[in-house]
C-alpha cells in the first residue's frame, strides 16, 4: 500500500547557516518532502562549504535562494517573496554568528533579511561546539531572542564533530519535523488537562509467562501525540510497547491492568478529559506463581478472574470530565459499541472493526465509527492513527462546546 500522508501542505522556509550538521539538514527536507510540505531553501555562503545547493534542490524539488541581490534569484525568490511565502521558518543548523545576527537586528543576507521581514514563527535549532554553546553572549542573545517570541530547540548531547562530547548537536531530523508541525498546528487544546491510556497489560502466570493481547499502542500514542501539539497537558499511561513517547507528554509506564488502574485513578481528578484507547486485560490468573510452571504430559488448566473495569468506574464517579472509550469489536459494531457508550456513561466512543482491512492491530491507520451520547453517528473512512486522533479531539472540543 501506498503510504497515506497528512496532507500537510503547508510552507516551510529552511535557512541552512554554516555548521558541520549542514548534511543532517538534508534528511529533514526529506522527511518534510515526504509529509508533502511545501520547503524553500536559504543557504547562507558558509553553509555551501559543505553542502552544494544541488543537494537542497534536488530533494526539495525547488530552486534554492543563496543570494540577497541577484537578478535572477530575485524575481523568484526574492526575499520579501520567500519571507511571505513561509508559514515558518526553520533555521537548521543555526550557528552561534546568526543568532547573534538576529538578535543584533542584522540582515546582511538573505537568511537574516528574510528573518526580518517574515511574519511567520521562526524556530531556530542551534548546533555548535559545546563552549560556544556555553558562552554567555550566545545564551544571552537566545534569551533576548525568546523574549521576541522566537522559538528555540535544545541542542541534544553526544559526541561534537569537533571533538568534544556535550550538548551542541543538532537535535535528530525526526525532532525536527515534530517540533515543526507542533509549532504549525493551532492550540484549541489549550488548557486541556488529558489523561490517555494505550497499549496492552501483561497479566503474569510465573516469573517467564504472561497473558497479553495484540495492541501496539499506536492509537494512544498517536491521540497522546496531537494532543500535545494541539497545546494540551497530556497524561499517557501506557502498557509495555515498543514506542518512544511523544515529545512534551509525561508518560507514567504500567504493566498489569490493577497498576494501570491505580495509575489512571491517581491522575483522574486533576485531568479534563479521558480517552481509554489501552487494550485493558479483562482476566488476570487467579494464580501467579512465583516458581516457574515446568511442563508435564498433562494438560494444564488455567482459571482467570476478571480485572475492575476501569473506564466503568470513572464513568461512575465522571464529575463533569469527557469521557471517551475504544470498542475493538469482531461483529455487530455499532450495536455493541452503543452499549458499551451508556453501559460505561461515555462522552464518545470510537469504534473499530478489527477485521476490516486498514483497521487491525499494530497497523499505522484505522477504519472507526465514532458514537457520542447525544445519538450522533460519524462513520470515518481508513486513515492514519493520527488523522483519526485529530478528529476525535474535534468532536471532544464540539461535545465542550455544546455542553456549556
Ligand atoms: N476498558 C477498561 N477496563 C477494562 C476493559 C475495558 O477501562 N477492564 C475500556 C477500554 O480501554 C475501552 C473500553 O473500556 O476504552 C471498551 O473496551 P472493550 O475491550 O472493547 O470492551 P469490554 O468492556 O472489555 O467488553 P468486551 O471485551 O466484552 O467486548
Amino acid at each position: 500500500m501506498e503510504p497515506l500522508h497528512s496532507g500537510n501542505s503547508q510552507n516551510v522556509v529552511l535557512g541552512v547557516s554554516g555548521g558541520i550538521a549542514c548534511y543532517k539538514a538534508v534528511e529533514l527536507v526529506r522527511l518534510l518532502i515526504r509529509e508533502s510540505f511545501r520547503v524553500r531553501v536559504i543557504m547562507t555562503k558558509e553553509s555551501m562549504k559543505f553542502v552544494t545547493p544541488l543537494t537542497f534542490q534536488t530533494i526539495s524539488g525547488q530552486p534554492v535562494a543563496t543570494e540577497l541581490f541577484s537578478l535572477t534569484q530575485e524575481s523568484q525568490i526574492g526575499h520579501i517573496n520567500i519571507a511571505d511565502f513561509a508559514e515558518l521558518l526553520l533555521i537548521a543548523p543555526a550557528t552561534a554568528n546568526v543568532i547573534g545576527k538576529i538578535a543584533a537586528g542584522i540582515a546582511d543576507d538573505l537568511l537574516t533579511t528574510v528573518v526580518m521581514a517574515t511574519q511567520a514563527p521562526v524556530l531556530l535549532a542551534p548546533s555548535m561546539n559545546v563552549h560556544m554553546y556555553q558562552n554567555p553572549i550566545l545564551q544571552e542573545n537566545i534569551r533576548k531572542l525568546k523574549g521576541l517570541g522566537y522559538h528555540f530547540m535544545e541542542p541534544a548531547e553526544g559526541y561534537l564533530a569537533c571533538g568534544y562530547e556535550g550538548k551542541g548537536r543538532l537535535p535528530d531530523p525526526a525532532e525536527v519535523l515534530e517540533e515543526i508541525k507542533s509549532l504549525l498546528k493551532k492550540k484549541d487544546l489549550l488548557g486541556h488537562r488529558l489523561l490517555i491510556t494505550a497499549g496492552p497489560n501483561r497479566e503474569p502466570l510465573d516469573p517467564v509467562r504472561y497473558l497479553s493481547n495484540r495492541s501496539s499502542g499506536k492509537m494512544g500514542y498517536a491521540l497522546a501525540r496531537m494532543g500535545a501539539r494541539r497545546g494540551a497537558e497530556v497524561i499517557l499511561v501506557s502498557g509495555p510497547t515498543a514506542l518512544d513517547p511523544p515529545s512534551g507528554v509525561r508518560r507514567i509506564s504500567v504493566t498489569t491492568a490493577a497498576e494501570m488502574r491505580d495509575a489512571v485513578l491517581k491522575e483522574f481528578p486533576r485531568c479534563t478529559a479521558v480517552l481509554m484507547a489501552a487494550a485493558v486485560a479483562d482476566f488476570r490468573p487467579v494464580n501467579s506463581i512465583s516458581k516457574k510452571i515446568k511442563k508435564g504430559k498433562k494438560s494444564l488448566q488455567l482459571t482467570l478472574r476478571p480485572n475492575p473495569d476501569i473506564l466503568k468506574e470513572l464513568g461512575e464517579n465522571k464529575n463533569g470530565k469527557i469521557l471517551i472509550g475504544f470498542a475493538a469489536e469482531t461483529e455487530t459494531l455499532v450495536a455493541n459499541a452503543r452499549r458499551k457508550l451508556r453501559e460505561k456513561n461515555l462522552d464518545l466512543i470510537v469504534a473499530n472493526d478489527v477485521t476490516e482491512p486498514g483497521s487491525g492491530f499494530d497497523g499505522d491507520t484505522n477504519v472507526a465509527t465514532l458514537l457520542d451520547s447525544k445519538g450522533g453517528v460519524d462513520p470515518l473512512p481508513l486513515m492514519r492513527k493520527e488523522e483519526l486522533a485529530d478528529r476525535i479531539y474535534d468532536h471532544l472540543l464540539k461535545l465542550k462546546a455544546n455542553s456549556k
